[in-house]
């Protein structure tokens, strides 16, 4: 099998492929040959040592693929032999061969592309979790989802305006057009514009009832202030502590720096009404089950033709390094692949 080593902290050229003998399903394993893996912006954060989950380099990144199953560990049933599947992996999805525990593979539904069903897993899980399962949106509520452009963003957006949200987005003026078209309400260059007096002048003065925030730092500080009376703010990333293409602490230090470590304290939360939470798809697993709960939700909105995944763009894996550049060049709108 071939896979895509983090061969040492750094640019996005320190991803090499290497050769490997092809991995045996263990027990409650299937091994799936991969047609497409998702590349997340914790990738990136790994890429640049910048993620203390990630085990030590050099490591192979990667958490989701799909393709088809082709052989089963000792217990799982061998009807799974030649289905179409997706799954979470973790790390290691950066591979044209995968093993994986059973609970952690989706059955691909007849009409589902490899492609498609790869964007699907980190992307509209955390966004499940942060709009539904926690952050409670409601019809006619607001939320403000940042990086609305990229692979969260669009699923957010997605399953807010099925919930009958307003949208406002946050995002690089480039995509605002395209934003649009998918169905944001508001949109804000948050590079250039302030996006809390931006968002309170949308919203009348009121504020939102729920934010969506993987910024990190000033953001959190800013979203917490613009949150209407019940408004929760959902933190899930620091995409700001990305500040270069090599390894650099500049960025995680100015996130730490302006993180709002004092605001949310239990008297100030219960005295504003209102409420802080956070979402790491990446510390679930403990419950798959759960998710697997979520999967079939998001599969009956897939026939509704609610969950539609956009591509931004695929990469061959001798591109991987191409792949990191397009996203940190903040050029995607939606998810981006490799295929090997
Ligand atoms: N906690 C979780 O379970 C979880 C799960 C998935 C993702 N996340 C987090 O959610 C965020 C979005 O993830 P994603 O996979 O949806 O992102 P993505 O598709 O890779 O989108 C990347 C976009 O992020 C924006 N961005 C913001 N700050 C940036 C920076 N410093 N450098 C480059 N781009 C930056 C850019 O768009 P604009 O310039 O248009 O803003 C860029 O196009 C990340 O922080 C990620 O770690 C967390």
């Amino acid at each position: 099998m071939r896979q895509i080593w983090i061969t040492r902290a750094g640019a996005p050229e320190v991803l090499q492929i290497k050769e490997a003998p092809d991995p045996e399903p263990k027990a409650g394993e299937v091994r799936i040959r991969v047609e497409a893996s998702g590349i997340n912006f914790a990738d990136i954060l790994g890429r640049l040592g910048l993620y203390p989950d990630l085990p030590p380099v050099p490591v192979v990144p990667g958490y989701e693929v799909s393709g088809r199953v082709d052989a089963v560990g000792a217990g799982v049933d061998a009807s799974w032999i030649d289905r179409d599947a997706f799954a979470l992996t973790r790390f290691g999805g950066y591979a044209d061969t995968v093993v994986v525990p059973l609970g952690q593979v989706f059955e691909r539904p007849a009409g589902l592309s490899a492609l498609d069903a790869a964007a699907i897993p980190v992307n509209y899980f955390t966004a499940w979790q942060l709009l539904v399962v926690m952050g409670g949106l409601k019809r006619s509520e607001t939320v403000l989802i940042h990086s609305v452009g990229g692979g969260v963003g669009i699923a957010a957006t997605q399953l807010a305006k099925h919930l009958g949200a307003r949208v406002i987005g946050t995002a690089s003026a480039a995509k605002h057009a395209d934003m649009r078209a998918l169905g944001v309400d508001h949109l804000i260059d948050y590079r250039t514009e302030d996006f809390e007096a931006r968002t309170r002048e949308i919203t009348g003065g009121r504020g939102v009832e729920l934010i969506i925030d993987a910024v990190g730092g000033e953001s959190w500080k800013k979203g917490y202030r613009v949150l209407a009376p019940t408004g929760r703010l959902g933190l899930f990333g620091v995409s700001a502590a990305v500040s270069s293409k090599e390894r650099s602490l500049l960025g995680m230090l100015a996130v730490l720096a302006g993180t709002p470590w004092f605001q949310f304290n239990p008297l100030s939360l219960m005295n504003a009404n209102k409420g802080v939470f956070g979402v790491n798809l990446g510390h679930m697993w403990g419950e798959v089950d759960r998710i697997r709960g979520w999967a079939d939700q998001l599969l009956d909105l897939w026939r509704q033709g609610v969950v539609k995944p956009k591509i931004a763009r695929s990469f061959r894996f001798d591109e991987a390094a191409a792949a990191h550049h397009f996203i940190q060049d903040r050029k995607n709108i939606g998810k981006v692949l490799l295929v090997p």
